[in-house]
């Protein structure tokens, strides 16, 4: 049986998170400028957003820019945020014919104009997509998206919206940018870094973590393939015990 007709037969995840990670190193072996290996990164996250739709995948969240990216070089801040209008303008066909819904998550007062017009405007016109939900996690930090949380919820409890009592997991869990999705189920970081960076701390609870060392943009449909096929095997407890036969 091909890995792709076993992971058919098997369950699909259905939120899968990426760190995008590797992008200047897979640019620097190649002697190119580390804004090359953006540049392929960006087209490399359209084809897998439309193999996760075509798998079946209900969301993608991916990790593109961090609240702590701020402190790299200027050039390549700016060339990272010009790269949202670049995805628009280049995929919007292909994401048309898919049906992909198309959210960004993150603080969205900090970017230059243009680009949070873009947001806008893009996640209205996707909005009554089915397909696959792509989210775009930009300025990002799980820190702030907690915090944001907490103030929010904090807001209600002081107007005598809610009581203490109210405050639980759900109630969370619905003031979190990720309240339309699914829960977590697999977290991919390529390029070979284990850690979390700053990424959907409160979802990654009992997600599955995997860590190839592919860098993100040479990422394709085989290591997906490979990704889920190796979280399909695993024995998600969620701190349970199967009572023994
Ligand atoms: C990930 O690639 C993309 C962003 C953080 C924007 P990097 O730019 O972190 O690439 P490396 O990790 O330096 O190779
Ligand atoms: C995490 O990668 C952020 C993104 C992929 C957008 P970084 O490359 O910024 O993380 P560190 O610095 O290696 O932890
Ligand atoms: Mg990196």
């Amino acid at each position: 049986m091909s890995v792709e007709s076993r992971v058919l037969s098997g369950y699909i995840p259905r939120h899968i998170a990426i760190i995008m990670d590797g992008n200047g190193r897979w640019a620097k072996k190649r002697n190119m400028p580390r804004t090359f290996g953006h540049k392929k990164g960006s087209e490399n996250l359209k084809n897998i957003a439309i193999e996760c739709n075509e798998l079946g995948i209900k969301a993608l969240s991916v990790y593109a820019f961090s609240t702590e990216n701020w402190s790299r070089p200027k050039a390549e801040i700016d060339y990272l945020m010009n790269l949202p209008s670049k995805f628009e303008e280049t995929f919007k066909g292909k994401f048309e014919e898919n049906d992909i819904r198309v959210i960004f998550s993150g603080r969205k007062n900090r970017f230059p104009k243009n680009v949070q017009d873009l947001i806008k405007r893009v996640e209205e016109k996707t909005k009554n997509r089915k397909g696959l939900i792509l989210n775009i996690c930009f300025d990002y930090g799980s820190y702030t998206e907690i915090l944001d949380g907490v103030k929010e919820i904090s807001e209600l409890y002081k107007n005598g919206d809610i009581k203490l009592e109210d405050i639980n997991e759900d109630l969370m869990k619905n003031h979190l940018y990720t309240k339309e999705l699914p829960d977590l189920d697999l977290l991919i970081r390529t390029s070979g870094e284990e850690r979390i960076s700053n990424f959907l701390l409160w979802q990654l609870a009992y997600s599955e973590l995997y860590f190839p060392k592919v860098h993100w943009p040479a990422f394709n449909k085989k290591q997906l393939l490979k990704a889920i096929d190796n979280f399909q095997k695993r024995n998600r407890r969620f701190g349970g015990l199967k009572e023994e036969k």
